[in-house]
């Protein structure tokens, strides 16, 4: 909430604006910013006649000058005697007609205008109409940026009494407070929602990700499922009979076991930003790991609720138990070809490495969709639907979708984009480091790769020299099946360091059983979301002497 890209940013923010309210005529907070522009129009007068143009260029002048010792008039007023409000004065803002004020701190803001500019849309800002903000920047934690902070200070139009200050119960609510303990090798991204990568030392000193370190990526606050009372909803086909099933139930289904790798759509979005500014979190090279999952197939719980492969598009709906204030859930969806196909393995997963899901990776249960974006792969798993269009979710139709460089927030049209399902050839070095000191003499290289879509990676390239020359590592991990390599190989290289050398640039890229290859680099793929991140990998490394 509250939250405006950049370039909405810069464009709302006048240090001090006179404005009409519905309730009154007022001047909006000041900032410290001086960037007051006035608009006059005997400025850009093509009149002829100097003395007109004197008289013209003064008025403007005495008439900014009278502006601007108003202004400072009435920054001063606001800061030193703040006009003050009740609870009950705010509550009683709750409406276009009314006009919308909410609360921060023991400060009140007229938010009227910005309504319609929020960016998580007007609905989301309105829950907080008359009341606090802070329960709901608790739930949204991108809003603890400074920036947030600075638009919200141009509302500012008074303070509460201080019998009003003290914050009630629903102000210091923490959503977050009952998410589980983390592993401390965790990098964290994001503490709420918890969003956080292994280091990548770590994460390639084992083929199989350990369960504390596998990375996380949640957009709310985990939920606490009783499993003796857990229920999975999969709604029958029109005029069939649902399914309510316990966990129990999910045993009686065969049991099947594979060894997935799972890709954040956000991995390595850290390069995309260096090239441009991209919303998301910062991901370097973690946002993926792989482990063994175990549960019923998909397609063995659709077949029982009665559903069959048809021959209009259909998709099938996924909702989590996670959900914002709102009560809305986490959905995604993947069509109902790939979950009736028994070769695709989609699995409805209650065991990560042999032992039940622990709550961070979806306890007690949650989708595996083998190949595809972790996106789809939904945790929590409340309810399964098979419907004629993807998931109405927020993340399956404005979230996880590639575009252009050349669209930006103005122009971007999420809906003419298809969600993300498959994805690229990937590849990445996790040894040495960017800016580590190596030895002379040899160097090792050690990196991972995975493609979408269950194709196989067959080679890896590494480059000593920025991508003159390349030698193909050693591929380690699991044999792929063909069709179905749905998990990485790690790999290695190890190289003579060229005499002399001062300075390596490391470059790795994988190539996929399709031929497919990354792409040499980042500017050509960059999109606004920071999405499908898989230019070669470069690290820069200096030898010692
Ligand atoms: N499922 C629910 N219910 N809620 C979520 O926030 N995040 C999705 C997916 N499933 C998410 C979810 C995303 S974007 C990813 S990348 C994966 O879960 C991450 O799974 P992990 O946290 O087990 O690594």
């Amino acid at each position: 909430m509250l939250l405006l890209h950049r370039a909405m940013v810069l464009g709302l923010r006048p240090t001090c604006r006179l404005r009409l309210t519905s309730s009154r005529l007022c001047i909006r907070a000041c900032s410290t910013d001086d960037s007051f522009q006035p608009q006059h129009p005997s400025l850009t007068s093509s009149g002829n006649n100097s003395s007109t143009r004197g008289w013209g260029l003064m008025g403007t002048l005495l008439g900014l000058g009278a502006v601007l010792a108003y202004r400072d008039r009435c920054c001063r007023a606001a800061q030193e005697s703040p006009h003050i409000y009740t609870r009950e004065d705010v509550s009683s803002h709750r409406s276009p007609e009314t006009g919308i004020w909410v609360t921060f701190g023991h400060e009140v803001f007229d938010v009227t205008e910005f309504v319609d500019l929020h960016p998580g849309g007007p609905s989301k800002l309105m829950l907080a109409a008359g009341g606090p903000l802070e329960p709901f920047w608790a739930l949204y934690a991108v809003h603890s940026q400074s920036h947030v902070h600075e638009i919200l200070a141009q509302y500012k139009i008074g303070e509460l009494r201080p019998e009003d200050k003290a914050p009630s119960m629903l102000e210091t609510f923490d959503p977050y407070a009952d998410d589980p303990q983390r592993h401390p090798a965790l990098q964290v991204n994001s503490q709420c929602p918890f969003n956080a990568e292994p280091p990548p030392e770590l994460l390639t000193e084992n083929y199989i990700t350990p369960t504390p370190i596998f990375f996380t990526r949640n957009h709310l606050p985990v939920p606490n499922l009783d499993p003796d009372t857990y229920r999975l909803h999969v709604a029958g086909p029109p005029g069939g009979q649902s399914l309510s099933l316990s966990l129990d139930d999910l045993y009686q289904f065969p049991k099947h076991e594979i060894t997935v790798t799972l890709q954040c759509a956000g991995n390595r979005r850290s390069e995309m930003n260096q090239v441009k500014t991209v919303k998301g979190l910062e991901w370097r090279t973690g946002a993926i790991s792989t482990a063994r999952w175990a549960g019923a197939r998909l397609c063995d719980v659709l077949a029982q609720a009665g559903h069959h492969l048809c021959e209009t598009e259909a998709h099938v709906c996924f909702e989590g138990l996670d959900s914002d204030s709102t009560g809305t859930a986490y959905g995604a969806s993947i069509p109902l070809t790939r979950a009736m196909d028994p070769e695709a393995e989609v699995l409805l997963a209650y065991e990560m490495n042999g032992e039940p899901l622990p709550r961070d990776h979806g306890f007690p249960v949650r989708v595996v969709v083998p190949g595809v974006v972790g996106a789809r792969h939904v945790k929590w798993l409340g309810k399964i639907s098979v419907e004629s269009e993807e998931s109405h979710s927020h993340w399956q139709r404005r979230d996880y979708k590639g575009f252009s460089p050349s669209v930006d927030w103005d122009t971007v049209d999420f809906d003419s984009a298809p969600s993300i399902q498959e994805l690229p050839v990937q590849s990445a070095i996790t040894e040495p480091r960017d800016g580590e000191m190596v030895e002379p003499g040899e160097v090792t290289v050690k990196g991972y790769a995975w493609s979408g879509g269950g194709r196989a990676v067959i080679r890896v390239d590494v480059s000593l020299d920025g991508g003159l020359t390349w030698q193909a590592a050693e591929l380690d991990g699991e044999e792929q099946r063909p069709r179905k390599a749905w998990a990485w190989r790690l790999w290695q290289l190890q190289a003579p360091v060229p005499p002399g050398q001062k300075e390596l640039d490391i470059v790795c890229k994988a190539v996929d059983d399709s031929y497919n290859v990354q792409p040499d680099t980042v500017a050509p793929i960059w999109n606004l979301r920071g999405v499908l991140s898989n230019a070669w990998h470069r690290v820069h490394v200096r030898v010692t002497s």
